[in-house]
């Protein structure tokens, strides 16, 4: 099975806000995203609205709906907006207000226990597979195949956080059990957050990791690669 790549897009639209422009455009990059070989588009829609929002999902899905994974967290108004637009998957992540990014996976109790199977069934209802991102660690994997997901998203925070050789092997330990403990429950499995040009591969190394979530590092990039061909445009209008 050869590993697939979804491109995180959220930050084209954080541009797009910094001026409240309508450039630019989620929808153009996704395009070419796919165009050269991203097998998915992930956009999180968060409660503030601050980069993506309902309308990006919508246009989006109406565009790319096969090729469409949208991030956004258990609450019934996620779930509706998720149901409406119907992408090919969905992450369930935790929110936090005022976070600057997802801190870390989901944190099971009972009670979001019950609200997150409850979001799983009926999105799996609607033929939209369901992911839920959480710490590799045996109890969150076993409670994610308890919810009924289809998949798993390891959160690669702790990795891509490390400072040391010796705690990023410790992560890489603990991501590749929770892979194989993921596989044997009968879940695909996912990875994602903070992963760049530098740390990705000892990560897309371990077995049984089919798909690699991967946003700000990229865009990122694309921001100065693309830089020197943006100014000589402005240089030869000049
Ligand atoms: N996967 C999940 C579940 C996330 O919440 C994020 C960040 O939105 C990513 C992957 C991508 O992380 P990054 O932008 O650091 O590559």
């Amino acid at each position: 099975m050869s590993l697939k790549l979804g491109v995180n897009i959220d930050h084209v639209a954080t541009l797009r806000q910094a001026r409240q422009a309508t450039y630019p455009d989620p929808l153009a990059a996704a395009e070419l995203c796919l165009y050269v070989g991203a097998d998915y588009i992930v956009i999180h829609v968060r409660n503030d609205n601050r980069h993506m929002s309902e309308k990006d999902l919508a246009r989006l899905c109406k565009a790319y709906r096969p090729y469409m994974h949208l991030e956004c967290n258990f609450s019934e108004k996620m779930q509706k907006m998720a149901l409406k637009y119907k992408p090919a998957s969905v992450c369930i992540v935790p929110e936090e207000p005022g976070e600057v990014t997802t801190t870390g996976g989901l944190k099971f109790t009972p009670k979001n226990f019950d609200r997150i199977r409850a979001m799983t069934e009926a999105l799996q209802k609607k033929n939209i597979r369901v992911s839920l991102f959480v710490s590799p660690d045996a109890a969150s994997i076993r409670t994610a195949a308890k919810c009924g997901a289809d998949i798993v998203e390891l959160c690669t925070r702790d990795y891509s956080e490390a400072t040391t050789k010796k705690a990023k092997e410790k992560c890489l330990r603990d991501l590749a059990l929770a892979s194989l403990l993921a596989k044997e429950l009968g879940l695909e499995v996912h990875a994602g957050h903070g992963l760049d040009y530098e740390n990705v591969l000892p990560v897309a190394d371990l077995c049984g990791i089919g798909c690699m979530n991967i946003g700000f590092s990229i865009i990122a990039r694309a921001v100065l690669s693309g830089l020197p061909n943006a100014v000589s445009a402005m240089k030869e209008l000049l």
